[in-house]
């Protein structure tokens, strides 16, 4: 059983495609996980269900971090939990895995909400304005055999995540791909979307993506 308080991102397909990643790595009681983006932490419960003790949250939003909370001390399991914007609350630490659904939707303008639900979704223009961060800053508290899942929509360029991540040493797969019904959010905005050539005549399915990347030479997944 899942909580989820008021405003916090309804974990949907998404969510659940990357959980599906996070079953195939191998995860032990002294693995560093890092959930960016929790919201309500589905994913930090993934973890723990998949063994991990080591579990860290960090979320932007107050709720989404009393959420966590909530479902993984329903769980039996202790998680820490840092508000803060991405990586800042753990800027000098080192995790095994970091798992991460930011926002990624094209949005009308590059203003990223302060506050409101669109802050679970909205990522300025080009759907990256978290993505290209989450890939500067994320290999920079990987551990030597660290490995980072993170989901995205097709619509915010995979081949520049995959780029932008290899170009900080990384090696990098796609390990999970759904093609899925535009959900509300972006129905409402397919002729911008179209405008911007970001979708064709007609389109109304995107493609998840979930990249794996990681060190060289790092651990093994299954
Ligand atoms: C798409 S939801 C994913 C929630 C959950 N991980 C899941 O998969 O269902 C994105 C989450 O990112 C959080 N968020 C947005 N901007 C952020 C930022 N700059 N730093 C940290 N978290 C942020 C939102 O509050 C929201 O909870």
């Amino acid at each position: 059983m899942l909580l989820r308080l008021p405003g916090v991102y309804r974990p949907q397909a998404d969510s659940y495609l990357l959980a599906q990643a996070l079953r195939s790595e191998r995860l032990g009681p002294g693995t560093r996980v890092l959930d960016l983006c929790s919201g309500t932490g589905v994913l930090s419960a993934q973890a723990a269900e998949a063994g991990a003790e080591d579990i860290t949250a960090v979320d932007i939003g107050r709720r989404a971090l009393m959420n966590t909370r909530m479902n993984l001390w329903l769980r039996g399991t202790r998680v820490r939990v840092a508000r803060g914007d991405l990586t800042a609350p753990v800027r000098d630490e080192q995790f095994d895995l970091v798992v991460s659904n930011p926002p990624y939707v094209p949005a009308a303008s590059d203003h990223v909400p302060a506050r409101g639900a669109a802050r679970a979704w909205d990522a300025g223009l080009n759907g990256r304005s978290l993505l290209d961060r989450i890939c500067v800053e994320v290999p920079e508290i990987l551990s030597s055999r660290g490995v980072l899942l993170l989901l995205q929509s097709a619509l915010a360029d995979v081949g520049k995540t995959h780029v932008m991540l290899e170009e900080q040493g990384l090696e990098v797969e796609v390990v999970r791909t759904e093609e899925i019904p535009f959900g509300p959010v972006t129905t409402s905005r397919r002729d911008m979307l179209r405008r911007r050539g970001l979708i064709e005549d007609g389109q109304d399915r995107e493609r998840l993506v979930v990249l794996r990347a990681g060190r060289p030479g790092r651990a093994q997944h299954d």
